[in-house]
């Protein structure tokens, strides 16, 4: 028995792999690091769709379905103003028709791209910044926030975008496929996995690592700021991972990401900030390896390109939809509905007197 289904196959797949002991990613027979910083967006959303329409998608598609998206919806805006970020990209995807085909799934992955920056500006009082659909998407995506992009912030955006399309049978990729094996359409799955992804065991953690640099605030307190956290049983946020016993990979292709742009004392800090929670949860788990994970960087790549943190969770939607909306369609296409049971631990009927 496995409750909480660890260790349980429910699906195959031809899309991803996580070997946790390995500290490798595998998507559609690449691993993270012959993708990360190489491919773009468009290019990791054709290798995960590709066979699984009647067309790749494209580009140009994708261009396209971000002006669509934008004609579509954009008049719902204001009346989403007092939602949360995240639950304003979800009713607006909830607008969106709900078919199997391509242009819809191009839609769905437009949609968090042009409204996570539409939400932001509203919130600031400013007006949406209509999509172009002839820019990359990275750069149109930063175009439309309003802040000054380059070809240096487009393709941080790209490598984190990369690196979170696809990753093995998490919650809200579970979520979407239990939808789809119902057959039903991809808006349906699409939301589903929304749902999923916005708790702080899933999506929601990337926010907490900035919450917690702040209260490191400068280098030298490092150390005991995070040996008091530990002393009363808090947790490091951004290290840890349930599978990868080793290194998260998309740590790694972040830090590179990160690398590559001007630096901040945020991320002065937050180097020196790792070593030393490192070096703590070596000494407090010795045999437990507890290496930084994605959030971590997550945290600070997405900070670096402008994005404030209650907007981290529906960046990781725009990364993830092409994953979601892959596994819905090779889910349905399986032909076999998600069903599992569960074990009854409640009174059974009583016996009539
Ligand atoms: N800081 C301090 N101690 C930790 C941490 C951490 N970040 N992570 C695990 N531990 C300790 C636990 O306290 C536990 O100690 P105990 O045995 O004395 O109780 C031991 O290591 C094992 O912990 P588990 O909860 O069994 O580890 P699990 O693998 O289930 O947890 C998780 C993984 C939830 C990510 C955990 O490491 C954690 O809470 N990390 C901090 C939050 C975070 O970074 N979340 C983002 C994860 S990445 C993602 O989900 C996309």
């Amino acid at each position: 028995m496995a409750i909480g289904l660890d260790d349980v196959v429910a699906a195959e797949t031809a899309l991803s792999d996580v070997d946790g002991l390995a500290g490798r990613l595998t998507v559609r027979g690449w691993s993270l690091d012959q993708l990360a910083g190489r491919t773009s967006a468009e290019e990791v959303l054709a290798l995960l769709l590709g066979d699984l329409f009647d067309e790749v998608p494209t580009a140009v598609a994708l261009g396209a379905a971000r002006a669509e998206v934008f004609n579509r919806l954009a008049l719902f805006l204001p009346e989403l103003h007092d939602l949360p970020l995240y639950d304003a990209v979800r009713a607006l995807v909830a607008r969106l028709p709900d078919d199997t085909s391509l242009d819809t799934a191009l839609l769905l992955v437009a949609a968090p791209a042009v409204f996570v920056p539409a939400l932001l500006r509203q919130q600031d009082g400013l007006t949406a910044i209509a999509p172009d659909p002839a820019l990359s998407h990275t750069a149109d995506i930063l175009r439309m926030l309003g802040r000054p992009a380059n070809a240096a912030s487009a393709a941080a955006l790209d490598t984190y975008l990369v690196t979170v399309a696809d990753h093995g049978l998490n919650a809200s990729t579970f979520a979407a496929r239990v939808v789809a094996s119902t057959q039903a359409g991809l808006t349906s799955s699409v939301l589903a996995a929304y749902g999923a992804l916005k708790g702080p065991l899933h999506g929601g953690a990337p926010g907490p690592v900035l919450d917690m640099l702040d209260a490191v605030g400068t280098a030298e307190r490092a150390e005991p700021v995070l040996r008091a956290m530990l002393e009363r049983g808090e947790r490091l946020m951004g290290f840890g991972h349930r599978i990868y016993r080793v290194r998260d990979p998309r740590a790694d292709a972040l830090k590179a990401a990160l690398g590559k742009l001007p630096p901040s004392p945020r991320i002065e800090l937050a180097l020196a900030t790792e070593v030393v929670a490192l070096r703590l949860l070596r000494e407090k788990k010795p045999d437990r390896p507890l290496e930084t994970n994605v959030e971590f960087f997550t945290a600070l790549l997405l900070d670096a390109l402008g994005f404030p943190r209650d907007a981290f969770t529906a960046v990781f939607a725009m990364g993830r939809s092409g994953g979601w909306i892959a596994h819905a369609r090779e889910q349905a296409m399986s032909g076999r509905l998600i069903r599992p049971k569960s074990l009854y631990v409640g009174p059974r009927p009583r016996e009539a007197a």
